[in-house]
């Protein structure tokens, strides 16, 4: 358990008028923010500020089931991270990815060499990884491994039978970042309208397809279709953005094998599934791991101190000479945060640890929120600290309001946008609360999780107790 974090319960004098300064001066894309701010933290325990209205200096406690975009995978100030940081800042030095550093030599060796930690996922001399600042640059990375493969690198001609491969399958409802060339994958009109994609029919253009997320039989149809033209297939293993949702058993080995028997890549985006399903990766069942041309990994990869993913690729897939530079590539400082963290979660069962806090948080939301507030709650799914507790019709026109009651009863969550209409006769995702609280949350904060929550749906509703 974390201790609670101490300051007093309401802001001394000016601390508000900066933090309304500050917010002014930082670049609003959501049109309405949160009406508090952060003031600091430890483990799970948050305190904030109330920036509005007649409220605006009061302080609250919150704890923490977001993570933070799920990513603090310790908490706030975890003395693994703060030891790894001062390691690293007092001995790791810099190196860009031209030469070669020790941290890093001993990060990789650690996960992905002989014996390593992931080497039931990627067995060791098979793969190999670059790091880069964030999601959406991971996956970048990814399509442009992928888009390589259509080139003979010595002469950037087309490569004899991967040349004619123009199409990408992506799901309804996914997410993989914004950057333009991740936009295409986007099949909401939200994300995409307005904004350039590549046009499938200039040279070397791409066009990418969209299929219900776990339909097996309409995956099939669409491989014998197209399955001669496929280049890749990017697949979150259990979808985020979309409301939190699993496929059905069997359905990401079958499309391992189906993809692999049409020739294309699988490319795993497990840059918020990484160390939330109970697992390392989500891209597994009761029979294994599940294999993967590509592996992108990324928020909790960070340890909650830096913004970092990494790209686990086979050996082949690789890129034209200096194609893929980066200042972020596997920065000694940023592995040794990666490598002392991983190393905590192993010591420390974490991963053994959020399974079975998963089954907690969803026998205990589907009594206390779903059954107790069926006008708010449709459905709790999950697993590991990656749950998902999705919104009625109703209730999803109200979010901003309902999130704001949850956040002042103590506990900060957050909202995934749901998958929305999707093809093949599958409903209607709404808006889903997402619960991914740090790995170390204990039982009792849990608990306190879930009683919070209904206390801030009971407050919104203007139920009494
Ligand atoms: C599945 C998935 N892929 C990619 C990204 C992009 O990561 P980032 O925000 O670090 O760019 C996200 C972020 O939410 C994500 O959930």
């Amino acid at each position: 358990m974390s201790a609670a974090p101490t300051g007093p319960a309401t802001l001394p004098p000016g601390t508000l008028d900066t933090l309304a300064r500050g917010r002014e001066l930082h670049l609003d894309h959501y049109g309405r923010r949160l009406p508090f701010a952060l003031l600091g933290g430890t483990g799970l325990r948050q305190r904030y500020a109330e920036l509005e209205g007649e409220r605006a200096g009061a302080v609250f406690e919150a704890l923490d089931a977001s993570g933070g975009y799920a990513s603090a995978c310790l908490g706030a100030g975890h003395e693994v991270v703060r030891r790894a940081l001062d390691r690293g800042t007092r001995e790791a030095g810099y190196a860009t990815d031209e030469i070669g550093s020790l941290e890093r030599s001993a990060l990789l060796t650690e996960v992905l060499g002989e014996g390593g930690l992931w080497t039931d996922h990627f067995p060791a001399g098979e793969y190999h990884a670059s790091g880069r600042n964030s999601g959406s640059e991971g996956m970048e990375l990814a399509l442009r491994l992928a888009l390589e493969t259509r080139f003979d690198h010595r002469t950037l001609r087309p490569a004899t039978g991967r040349g004619e491969r123009d199409r990408i399958l992506a799901f309804e409802g996914a997410w993989h970042g914004w950057t333009s060339g991740l936009v295409p994958f986007l099949n909401r009109r939200h994300y995409r309208l307005g904004l350039p994609v590549p046009d499938p029919s200039r040279p070397y253009g791409t066009t990418v397809d969209h299929l219900p997320f776990g339909d097996e039989t309409a995956l099939a149809g669409y491989l014998s279709q197209f399955g001669d033209r496929l280049l890749a297939v990017v697949v979150e293993p259990i979808q985020g953005d979309a409301g939190i949702l699993t496929p059905p058993p069997g359905y990401l080995r079958s499309l391992a094998e189906r993809t692999r028997r049409a020739g294309a890549l699988l490319i795993a985006d497990e840059v918020l599934t990484f160390a939330k399903s109970g697992r390392f990766f989500a891209m597994a069942d009761d029979e294994g791991p599940v294999p993967t041309d590509i592996t992108v990994i990324g928020k909790s990869i960070g340890m909650g101190a830096q913004s970092v993913s990494m790209v686990i690729a086979r050996k082949e897939l690789t890129v034209r000479g200096s194609g893929a530079v980066a200042t972020s590539d596997l920065r000694p400082l940023g592995c040794a945060v990666i490598r002392d963290g991983l190393r905590h979660i192993v010591d420390e069962k974490l991963l053994e640890h959020s399974a079975a806090l998963g089954e907690q948080f969803t026998a205990a939301l589907r009594e206390e929120a779903v059954a107790a507030f069926p006008e708010l709650y449709r459905e709790i799914r999950g697993r590991g600290v990656i749950q998902g507790l999705e919104l009625t019709e109703a209730a999803a026109g109200r979010l901003v309001e309902l999130r704001e009651h949850i956040v002042r009863a103590g506990v900060m969550v957050e909202f995934m946008a749901g998958a929305g209409r999707r093809s093949a006769g599958l409903r209607y995702v709404f808006p889903t609360l997402r619960i991914a609280p740090p790995l170390i949350t204990g039982p009792r904060e849990a608990e306190e999780i879930v009683a919070r929550i209904a206390e801030g749906s009971r407050a919104f509703l203007g139920r009494p107790e």
